[in-house]
């Protein structure tokens, strides 16, 4: 099994956010997916709990009450909390791959530097079992912190995985319990495209970049355009369409 961690002591910098869309992402390409949430807030657990029926499968370990981490999963996704990272190393410390999602805010920075330091320290960081990556989040055009977000990166020469825009459609669809991978591709096509790269980072996919834009419904030569923003209503008309027809393949 492999272990995928997302850390970050800063809270409200995405952890939750990708962990859950790298769940759904591994579970409708077959893998068997685990979520162990370690936050007491429950966030990832309660997301779960709120997905609709027909969405794809994903076991829930409440590492937060001291579940093992175990079970017949090909992949377990670890939200850790906003707490001091020390008390998180020792299930980061077994892990295949440490994501470490960065808001490009001076706050969020500042508070990076510090785990990358600690990280340093305890060598992880040119441990050669362990991945480590970062992923720009909630990221806004023309911010100006991103170049000194760019430069930190550059300092820490720890590998940026991607970045991920600032949208409304993260927010709204976990708040209905999906994410990005169960909407309409064409509705979310501008971001659906930024996870292309975590995709390929995470090795969980022995697949080439057009395989895996064509899993995402995108075709090759796609290329990001306007913002498709998907309203909350249609969200939910799609949602109850979509229930709705599951009911009548499985009870009429
Ligand atoms: N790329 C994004 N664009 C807009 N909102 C986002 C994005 N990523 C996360 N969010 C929102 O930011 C808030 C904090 O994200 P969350 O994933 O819960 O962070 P963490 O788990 O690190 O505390 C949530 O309301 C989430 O929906
Ligand atoms: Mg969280």
């Amino acid at each position: 099994m492999k272990h995928i961690v997302l850390l970050n002591p800063k809270g409200g910098c995405g952890k939750t956010t990708i962990a859950t869309h790298i769940a759904v992402y591994a579970s409708t390409m077959g893998l068997r997916v685990a979520l162990a949430d370690h936050d007491k807030q429950q966030s990832s657990h309660d997301w779960l709990k709120s997905r609709p029926r027909r969405c794809a499968d994903i076991g829930a370990i409440a590492a937060y009450d001291g579940e093992p981490l175990e079970g017949e999963y090909d992949v377990m996704v670890h939200d850790m909390p906003a707490a001091a990272v020390g008390d998180q190393l020792a299930v980061a410390s077994v892990c295949d791959k440490l994501i470490i999602p960065i808001t490009p805010s001076p706050i969020d920075i500042k508070a990076a530097l510090r785990l990358w330091v600690t990280l340093s320290n305890i060598g992880w960081l040119d441990n050669p079992n362990m991945e480590i990556g970062m992923i720009a989040n909630r990221v806004k055009a023309n911010t100006k912190y991103l170049e000194t977000f760019d430069s930190f990166i550059q300092r820490t020469n720890i590998t940026r995985i991607a970045t991920l825009r600032d949208t409304q459609n993260y927010i709204r669809s976990l708040d209905a319990g999906l994410s990005l991978f169960d909407l309409p591709p064409s509705r979310v096509a501008n971001d659906l495209a930024q996870w292309q790269p975590i995709m390929e980072w995470t090795g969980l996919f022995d697949m080439e970049d057009e395989e895996l834009l064509s899993m995402m419904g995108l075709e090759d030569d796609f290329e990001p355009t306007a913002d498709k923003f998907v309203s909350l209503e249609e969200m939910h008309q799609e949602q109850q369409q979509d229930e709705a027809d599951h009911y009548t393949d499985t009870y009429e």
